[in-house]
């Protein structure tokens, strides 16, 4: 059994692969959206979305193709149910089908901070590694979810897309690419860039320019 998808390139061609990182409380909003506003139109209102259509792609467009977290109430679990684990709150507006996509322990490095530390309990499952995971999964786009402050673990992800040739959504509040010093240390400067007001708000990709990395960071 795979922790995610394998896919033809034919189905990967038209799909928007995206590896969520952190399947929190964020996480839970966004894959609940996918199921939510899955057939939403252009013609037609809906209410909640700012963009039904962005560069061709629609909400069906979108689907889930690996998950990452470190805690005990997720890893190994359907996405489909770990958005729904302790202790995320999120109010539960979709039912949400069976992904068969499975939530792999990432490392954790930084992720749990003073705070956190008494909420989660750790996977005792081994880590497994994300750069082979997001290959294997056609991943298109990580998405980052991670606490606030993981310095440490945005820079490991955002590491690991650029091996694995995707694009990185950074969506909490830490810098990765803006300090071109740093971003230039880590090989950072290749990647797709996206950014926007706000992860509700309309997105635009950057051109995977080398040299061209701005800040890919959503408030
Ligand atoms: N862009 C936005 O609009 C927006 C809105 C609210 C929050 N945020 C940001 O999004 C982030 C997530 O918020 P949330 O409310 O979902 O938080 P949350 O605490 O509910 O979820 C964080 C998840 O990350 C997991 N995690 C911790 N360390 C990890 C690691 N090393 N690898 C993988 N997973 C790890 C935790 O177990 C948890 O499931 C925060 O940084 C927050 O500031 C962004």
């Amino acid at each position: 059994m795979h922790e995610f998808k394998m896919v033809s390139a034919a189905v990967r061609s038209r799909k928007v692969r995206v590896c969520i990182v952190g399947v929190g409380n964020c996480a839970s909003s966004f894959v609940q959206g996918l199921t939510f506003y899955r057939r939403a139109q252009t013609n037609e209102p809906a209410p909640g979305l700012m963009n039904v259509d962005v560069g061709g792609y629609q909400v069906g467009d979108v689907e889930i193709s690996a998950a990452f977290d470190i805690s005990a109430n997720k890893v190994g679990r359907d996405v489909s149910e770990a958005i729904f684990a302790q202790p995320n709150n999120t109010f539960r507006f979709a039912s949400v089908p069976p992904s068969g996509v499975y939530v792999c322990r990432g490392p954790t490095l930084d992720g749990i901070g003073r705070y956190l530390r008494e909420d989660i309990v750790e996977s005792e499952t081994g880590e497994a590694d994300v750069a082979d995971v997001l290959l294997r999964s056609g991943t298109d786009v990580v998405v980052s979810y991670l606490p606030t402050g993981s310095q440490c673990a945005t820079e490991f992800y955002a590491e690991r897309a650029i091996e694995a040739g995707c694009g990185f959504i950074n969506c909490i509040p830490v810098f990765v690419a803006s300090n071109q010093d740093r971003a230039m240390e880590l090989d950072l400067t290749d990647l797709i860039l996206v950014w926007g007001r706000g992860s509700r708000g309309s997105v635009r990709a950057l051109p995977r320019t080398p040299g061209a990395a701005g800040e890919c960071f959503f408030v």
